[in-house]
């Protein structure tokens, strides 16, 4: 049976990279025969975490209005979850943080709904060449996210030497993503 798959794109390029990618990866992975659910939280309204401590207050994982209500039940029914993102000096763009940092309320003891997510996997994009030291702590962060949330690292594909929004034609990323979308 096909894994349903949260995929959260960070880039607020609109038809830059991170989208080309995150269209090869979802036509691999339905292919197979997954379900694919795609956010772009450049264009939701997220913001961070305000360490209230009121997660689970109100019956939701998050007290806080806004577009993380969308996500929650997401979280709550996806088997994987794929980030794509490009690098912004050297970590991830503002406006995916706060999707990531209120996933806190999963954390823990929890609630009573848990994350239904097993799975992980993260496609780092940036202008400087693949395997700069740049690239390393978005990464290392991505792991320790998957060790605490309990989650399977399901791989990290790192694809440097992307400037213009069309770079990534010239590359073999998006053959690369489709495959791996096909193997999720
Ligand atoms: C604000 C900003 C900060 C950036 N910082 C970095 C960086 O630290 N390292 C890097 O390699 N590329 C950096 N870049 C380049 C982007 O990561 C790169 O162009 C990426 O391909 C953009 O993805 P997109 O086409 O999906 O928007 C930065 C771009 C912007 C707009």
């Amino acid at each position: 049976m096909g894994k349903k798959i949260m995929l959260l794109n960070a880039s607020p390029r609109r038809h830059g990279n991170s989208d080309k990618i995150a269209q090869a990866f979802t036509a691999g992975a339905q292919q197979k025969g997954n379900e694919v659910t795609r956010f772009d939280a450049a264009f939701m309204d997220i913001g961070g975490c305000t360490a209230c401590d009121r997660c689970w207050s109100k019956g939701e994982a998050c007290v806080i209005e806004d577009d993380f209500k969308k996500l929650e039940p997401y979280y709550e029914s996806s088997d994987v979850l794929l980030l794509v993102s490009p690098l912004y000096w050297g970590a991830l763009p503002a406006q995916v943080k706060g999707a990531i940092d209120r996933l806190y309320a999963y954390g823990g003891s929890g609630g009573p709904k848990p994350l239904a997510i097993r799975e992980a996997a993260f496609i780092l994009i940036g202008e400087l060449e693949t395997g700069h030291i740049e690239y390393k702590p978005a990464v290392e962060a991505f792991r320790l996210m998957c060790d605490y949330l309990g989650w399977d690292n399901r791989g990290v594909i790192v694809q440097g030497g992307l400037g213009k929004a069309d770079d990534v034609l010239n590359t073999d990323a998006l053959r690369r993503v489709e495959e791996f979308g096909r193997e999720i």
